[in-house]
């Protein structure tokens, strides 16, 4: 059974959640990727592949990332989780608690430092920025694959010198957020907790960006996310979070007690449950 190194601070082993349905297996691209992919495919109830499948989901590792990737007829769309890389380096080198929206809307910019359960960790940018402007921030993420990105992304930033403090302000967590925040004691409860759930298809006109193309395929769109905001404003002390598209309904149909809009999105802000 694997779990995260102890630094990053997982608690649950992978192997508890459910199994990666829809992935033909696991690839190593490369001599040295033998063992870790091997591992993986195992911890995930995989299969070890040798070459690419002609179509379909595979996780391709390789040295410098492990990689979601789908092929269809044609073509192949590639994911990888990257903290600090990329295009989230440029978000990243620039964010301010004051200039980014996300920041605003949890509290950071009036208050500093928060404790902040990502409830939706996904490929982990969000949480990112936040521990980055100063929030401690606990990942949960329930699909094993989705979180075997998101964990070697973690690895990998963990070696770089200039991203260590803010990973030391985070944690992941593999399971379900709805469960954990149920079970969560008294101590653990967050002050704010954050949901970015899959965006409904219908009310996206344009494609969606290849990312999320390979993501919904993943997992589908049909989520929990009502459920969640149920269980979050029983949990968060101060404040639930939503990360909307613009004009989309809010969840669950509730309104928020406010909304902080940007050109795209727009995060809606409920009252927590006082302490
Ligand atoms: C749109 S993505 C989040 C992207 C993320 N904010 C980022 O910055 O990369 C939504 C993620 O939430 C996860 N998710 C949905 N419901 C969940 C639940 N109840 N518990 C944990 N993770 C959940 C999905 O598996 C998916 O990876």
């Amino acid at each position: 059974m694997l779990t995260t190194p102890a630094r990053l601070g997982t608690t649950n082993p992978i192997s508890s959640l459910p199994g990666s349905a829809g992935l033909v297996g696991v690839l190593p691209t490369a001599e040295e990727c033998h063992a870790a992919a091997r591992a993986l495919a195992r911890r995930l109830d995989a299969k070890l592949i040798e070459c690419p499948p002609a179509r379909g989901l595979y996780l391709a590792c390789s040295p410098e990332a492990l990689w979601l990737r789908l092929r269809t007829a044609g073509r192949e769309l590639a994911v990888r989780a990257q903290l600090s890389g990329g295009q989230q380096a440029y978000r990243a080198d620039r964010a301010s608690a004051r200039g980014e929206a996300i920041a605003r809307a949890c509290g950071l910019a009036r208050h500093g430092s928060r404790q902040v359960v990502d409830a939706t960790a996904g490929l982990g940018r969000d949480a990112y920025i936040l521990a980055q402007l100063g929030a401690r921030v606990t990942l949960i993420e329930r699909s094993p694959v989705v979180f075997a990105l998101l964990e070697d992304a973690c690895e990998r930033a963990a070696r770089r010198a200039p991203t260590l403090s803010s990973l030391a302000r985070m944690r992941l967590i593999a399971g379900d957020a709805a469960a954990w925040l149920r079970t969560c004691t008294r101590k653990e409860r967050p002050q704010v907790v954050y949901l970015d759930p899959m965006y409904p298809r219908q009310i996206k006109r344009a494609a969606p960006r290849k990312e999320m193309q390979v993501l919904q395929v993943l997992l589908g769109v049909v989520d929990t996310a009502d459920t969640l905001l149920q269980v979050a404003q029983q949990t968060a002390t101060e404040r639930v979070v939503v990360k909307r598209p613009r004009h989309a309904e809010p969840l669950a149909g509730e309104r928020p007690d406010y909304q902080i809009v940007g050109r795209s999105t727009r995060f809606d802000v409920y009252r927590g449950a006082a302490e």
